[in-house]
């Protein structure tokens, strides 16, 4: 599979280093330092893209595979606001996209596991439910997409939750999500269940983005051909 990779940082040298391991080759790789000189002829030499960049760049760059017929694997958080831009413009393109707050399958067996612990919770008001989430110190995004995520699955299943806010005094409809931002670490994130008898707590822990880079290579070769809008439960199969 021949991948162009938009965002050649942390992530996209991880997705690059598990991809020649598998036997693909890179074509195309874009950072700060050529981000104005790349063409759409070079992306087009791909079968996919991964975009892993910032939330200023992810827009364009998304667009510009539509543009380009290249299917784009985009794991850049931060951005969700406008999707709906992507989504129209996916589908006036007939283009093929596929986003994941989160590529790991730890993750998203985590997000369900969120959801079922969630549903159970919602009969038992005497707990506050909080959020935490830890990420490295150059994240440029609080909270983390993935702590977005847990929130919605949280909110869909608690009749006492509507909304999730950041850290600040919440009232009993809010759901607060604290970010820490630590030297080095990848992801953790924290759902806290908290009762004057005991507390309740789940968490995952990411040990590298090895975990990410691969789910984000197993749908690069997924999409190869596809058109459409994914996302993971796609892609695991899973609800
Ligand atoms: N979905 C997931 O599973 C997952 C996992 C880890 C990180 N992320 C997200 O991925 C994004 C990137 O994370 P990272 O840790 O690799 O960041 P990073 O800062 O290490 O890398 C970003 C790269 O994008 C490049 N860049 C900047 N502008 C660009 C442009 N216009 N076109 C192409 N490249 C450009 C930068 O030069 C840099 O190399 C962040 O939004 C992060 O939150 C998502």
């Amino acid at each position: 599979m021949k991948i162009a990779i938009l965002g050649y940082g942390k992530m996209g040298k991880t997705i690059e280093q598990l991809a020649l391991e598998n036997g693909h080759e890179i074509i195309l790789k874009v950072d700060d330092s050529n981000a104005v000189s790349w063409t759409n002829q070079q992306l087009q030499n791909a079968d996919v893209a991964i975009e892993f960049t910032n939330p200023e760049s992810a827009i364009k760059n998304i667009k510009r595979c539509l543009e380009s017929s290249v299917p784009v694997v985009c794991g850049t958080t931060g951005w969700l606001e406008k999707i709906d831009e992507v989504k129209e413009k996916c589908h006036a393109e007939n283009g093929g996209f596929f986003y994941a707050s989160n590529f790991s399958i730890g993750v998203n067996i985590f997000f369900k596991l969120n959801k079922i612990l969630a549903k159970m919770m919602n009969d038992y008001p005497q707990y506050k439910i909080t959020m935490e989430e830890i990420h490295h110190t150059q994240k440029l995004d609080a909270p983390s997409g993935t702590a977005i995520t847990l929130a919605e699955g949280i909110i869909e299943n608690v009749d006492r939750k509507s909304q999730w806010v950041k850290e600040s005094n919440s009232s009993m409809e809010e759901l607060p999500i604290f970010s820490k931002r630590i030297e080095k670490v990848p992801g953790t994130h924290q759902i806290k269940y908290d009762s004057p008898i005991d507390t309740i707590e789940i968490k995952h822990t990411a040990h590298s983005r090895l975990g990410f880079a691969k789910g984000a290579l197993l749908a690069a070769e997924w999409m190869v051909g596809k058109k459409g809008i994914y996302g993971m439960k796609d892609l695991l199969g899973n609800g």
